[in-house]
């Protein structure tokens, strides 16, 4: 008996030893085929990147990437011989697809395009701080499911300087996310210059105070003014900085509602046109943007201008979310406006006004995203939907022949707290979602396949109420940012446990940047 489990233990052993290495890629890659053998990236390792100055900038940002296992950043080089890094762009394969291939000669990263290649550095950056400088050999084929793969950073709640608006587009880089959703204003502040209003960023982007503790039982206030606000060329270098790392801008202006920032500055903009104040509390003001005046879609318009100067995006989000009707129900100019037009309710005059805002954006070459509230009163055709209210709203959009994307606050709110022990979390919202219900977010939930083809993608949110930096921003965002990303970019093959045991090694490479992530999944104390 005791030589049977000494035979049973050896031949574990030897299986072990001839178990092929674990390769943990987060998101799940397409296809990944382990050789034999190991190449080791060190500080003398070179990344080569031809004349292609893209794939310089990609070369430049994975030496940096990788920096704290190497002790100092590598040489990219146009060519080198011997053991090397090389990257290479394919035709042949799409813009967002890469092969990574390592032999113990080296590595290649080939990519569709520069951002492909980035993609892969990104699998290759996760391979070598997790062998701690050695990557097995391997070649991972790998591409995404969804084009649209992104994450909303909310600055008027709280606002983050242009420095942590950086780190943040890292973060979404990390997970190979290639849209960053910029909510730049709301009721609790205006918070982008604009030349011709100088007052939005002077009087719109301040509050007196702020609430402190929860909305739904606090009555304190910190009587400390709060602002904050990004100059156009501030603006211009986030942009930039996003674009090297191949992730696009989109920029939100709110209307008609959370615009009371807007009002403050201009009060004209308002129904009532006086007595207005940027919002010391969390929640929805009932003061919106009056939609009677011609004057309201003036200024929005010249606002839109100099906003689609600074974002080069396909697509301007222009809100329409939560907008209480009150004050148009008492505004003559409003009531006028529905009579004119032949509209029948308050919700028929907002989707006039999105409408009309849309119709100028389209003129100029953009294409709109609206909050699911956009389908109330009538949608246009062109409009993309982007579903917050749980799926329906996406599914209602998809349905009609909408495009959408999915970020329903089921799965995708990401301020909401991550575990059922609210006690040991900080102050938040008393919704939450944890790990495994994130990574449940099934995009195509109740469409047909010829509906499916709708569904641009996912993204995840993160409201600021209860973030007051961006220590805090990391900590909700980390670690459940990866299953969104998951979801976008391995709908097809996504596994939860398979997940769970990728993300025990995913942690180091948050580790290995200094992330102040959330441990409840880890710990197993998020359910
Ligand atoms: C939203 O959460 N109000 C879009
Ligand atoms: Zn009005």
């Amino acid at each position: 008996m005791k030589r049977l489990f000494v035979l049973v233990c050896a031949l574990g052993l030897w299986a072990a030893a001839w178990a092929a290495p674990e390769v943990n890629i987060v998101p799940k890659p397409l296809n990944v085929e382990t050789g034999d053998g190991s190449f080791t990236v060190d500080a003398a390792t070179v990344v080569t990147v031809g004349r292609d100055a893209s794939l310089r900038s990609v070369g430049e940002l994975f030496a940096a990437m990788i920096e704290p296992v190497t002790g100092r950043a590598v040489k990219v080089k146009t060519a080198a011989d011997g053991a090397k890094i090389a990257l290479a762009v394919d035709p042949e394969l799409g813009e967002e697809e890469y092969v990574l291939r390592v032999t113990p000669a080296g590595a290649d990263v080939r990519g569709g395009s520069p951002k492909g290649v980035l993609y892969g550095l990104q699998s290759l950056r996760q391979l070598v701080i997790e062998g701690e400088g050695t990557v097995p050999a391997v070649t991972v084929k790998d591409k995404p499911y969804f084009g649209y793969r992104g994450a909303m950073l909310d600055v008027c709640r709280h606002f983050m300087p242009v420095e942590d608006v950086k780190a943040f587009i890292d973060i979404l880089a990390m997970h190979k996310l290639n849209r960053f959703h910029f909510h730049l204003t709301d009721d609790q502040g205006w918070r982008i210059e604009i030349k011709k209003y100088p007052d939005l960023a002077r009087k719109g982007s301040v509050r007196k105070e702020t609430l402190v503790g929860n909305l739904r039982t606090s009555t304190e206030y910190d009587g400390i003014p709060y602002g904050g606000y990004y100059t156009q060329k501030q603006i211009r270098e986030i942009v930039r900085y996003a674009a090297e790392r191949h992730i696009e801008v989109i920029p939100e202006i709110e209307m008609p509602g959370h615009g009371l920032g807007a009002l403050t500055a201009y009060p004209w903009l308002g129904c009532r046109g006086e007595n207005y104040e940027v919002w010391t509390r969390w929640g929805i003001s009932k003061d919106v943007f009056c939609a009677g005046k011609d004057s309201t879609f003036e200024f929005l318009q010249d606002v839109l201008a100099e906003v689609i100067e600074l974002f080069p995006s396909k697509y301007i989000h222009i809100g329409g979310d939560e907008c209480p009707k009150a004050r148009w129900k008492e505004c003559p100019l409003c009531q006028r406006r529905m009579k004119e037009n032949g509209l029948k309710n308050e919700e028929e005059l907002q989707s006039y006004f999105m409408q009309r805002i849309e119709k100028w954006l389209n003129d100029h070459g953009r294409n709109i995203i609206g909050w699911d509230e956009i389908l109330q009163g009538g949608i246009s055709k062109t409009a993309t939907v982007m579903s917050w209210r749980g799926s329906k709203g996406g599914i209602a959009a998809a349905k009609a022949g909408n495009t959408v994307i999915m970020a329903p606050n089921t799965h995708c709110y990401l301020d909401y707290r991550q575990t059922q022990q609210q006690e040991f979390e900080p102050l938040g919202q008393v919704k939450y979602l944890p790990m495994r219900q994130v990574y449940a977010l099934d995009p195509y939930e109740q469409l047909t396949p010829d509906e499916c083809k709708y569904i641009l993608g996912v993204q995840g949110n993160l409201w600021t109420e209860y973030i007051p930096d961006f220590r805090q921003v990391k900590h909700m965002l980390l670690p459940r940012l990866a299953a969104i990303a998951e979801t976008g970019w391995a709908y097809d093959r996504k596994d939860f446990e398979d997940f769970s045991r990728r993300m025990r090694q995913f942690r180091k490479v948050y580790d290995c940047a200094g992330y102040n992530y959330a441990t409840y999944f880890f710990d197993g104390k998020d359910e």
